[in-house]
């Protein structure tokens, strides 16, 4: 019979060095504009002119081979085409940092000194209440949906933290994220080998360069292809792991407006800032329908702060319904369940109205703010037991 348990020390550096000795072939990403130090590299305006089209689901089925089995990491250049939506967002993550300083609740950075680093955790909330036009402005981007849902599939649920590494900033250690990256050994040794895996599944990682990152800037480190060793999550703390990343890991500079987007399985650590000037990162953790994001975020307090903006820019014809769709999916938790089944029964279909189904109802019949607002506190409450 197989085995499904296994412990850390199972763990065998051959084995992951031939995983993470793989080539990358520019034959499988025919969508990709360039593949540099095993890295493939899309570009955000030929990725969004495909959206719409009937080659939407084979760009879909490439990102994800190339996150699931082909190296791990894919970079968007210019994810983000309007600079001016990045550096507005700058400002508003500064002025949080500011006033987070001087308040009792600042806890910092899980891997760096307080001082030496800054980090906003939830910084999807508070971006949005602190400019919802803003947010608006940033989250209306159809290419992070597309990413995500190439990963995840639709529902997914968005989480945002804000890392400004100052000059001087030391490198992370390597490691691997949520959800097992951060649990001991002994409790991921818990899991069968087939949850491990599939946990992986479950997130995706993705970072958006605020400031240019050039590589003396210190922007993240990727081991290619070490997402596909299946005891990874047993073998980052490994000193021999550790090493070989230090030997083998790449660093691709990034331009302001850039994003990059990798498995959690994938070892990577953010490396040194040697410059003189912040390095500022957003980074985007997307959640599966099916798992459980890492932060609690007031879901319905954003949707009542976004939905005027949205029913504005309707009625004015500014969003397209790409980019309805992509802000509203960055708000709610677009899936039907959990929910309370006595009191919020399916429609038509086989599953209850979602929010995001809500919201698509009331911009289409152009609901005043009032009654969307009770609207979605009805639709909460029905979810309750
Ligand atoms: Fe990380």
């Amino acid at each position: 019979m197989q085995r499904h348990f296994f412990n850390a020390d199972e763990i065998n550096i051959s084995e992951f060095a031939a995983l993470c000795s793989q080539t990358v072939s520019s034959q499988d990403y025919k969508f990709s504009v360039d593949i540099q130090q095993r890295v493939v590299i899309y570009e955000g305006e030929h990725i969004q002119a495909l959206i719409s089209t009937q080659q939407a689901f084979d760009l879909k089925s490439e990102l994800h081979h190339c996150i699931k089995d082909g190296p791990g990491i894919v970079v968007v250049r210019q994810a983000f085409q309007d600079l001016k939506v990045i550096d507005r967002a700058t400002e508003i993550f500064k002025e949080i940092i500011e006033e987070e300083k001087t308040s009792d609740q600042h806890r910092g950075d899980h891997f760096a000194k307080v001082g030496e680093n800054e980090r906003i955790w939830n910084a999807l909330q508070k971006f949005c209440e602190r400019d919802p036009e803003a947010f608006v402005a940033y989250y209306n981007n159809p290419v992070l949906r597309f990413i995500s849902e190439a990963w995840l599939g639709p529902f997914y649920q968005l989480t945002s933290q804000v890392n400004i590494i100052k000059p001087g900033g030391q490198a992370q250690q390597p490691h691997r994220d949520y959800h097992l990256g951060f649990q001991d050994d002994a409790i991921v040794a818990e899991f069968p080998i087939a949850s491990q895996i599939f946990s992986q599944l479950l997130t995706l990682q993705g970072a958006v360069a605020h400031t240019e990152m050039n590589t003396s800037a210190g922007p993240t480190l990727l081991l290619p292809f070490s997402q596909q060793y299946p005891l990874g999550y047993l073998a980052w703390r490994n000193p021999e792991f550790i090493d070989y990343f230090s030997q083998n890991a790449v660093q691709l500079p990034l331009k302001k407006g850039d994003a990059v987007f990798f498995s959690p399985a994938l070892f990577h650590a953010g490396g040194n800032n040697t410059e003189s000037s912040d390095r500022i990162a957003n980074l985007l953790q997307v959640s599966s329908a099916f798992g459980k994001p890492m932060e609690s975020v007031d879901r319905s307090k954003m949707t009542k702060l976004i939905y005027p903006l949205l029913l504005a820019g309707k009625q004015a014809k500014l969003f397209s319904p790409e980019e309805t769709k992509s802000v509203c999916s960055s708000v709610v938790d677009g899936y039907s369940f959990p929910t309370n089944l006595d009191l919020d029964s399916p429609l038509a279909g086989s599953t209850p109205e979602t929010v995001q189904g809500l919201i698509e109802r009331a911009l289409n019949e152009e609901w005043p703010i009032e009654r969307f607002c009770e609207g979605l506190d009805e639709a909460t409450k029905r979810r309750l037991a």
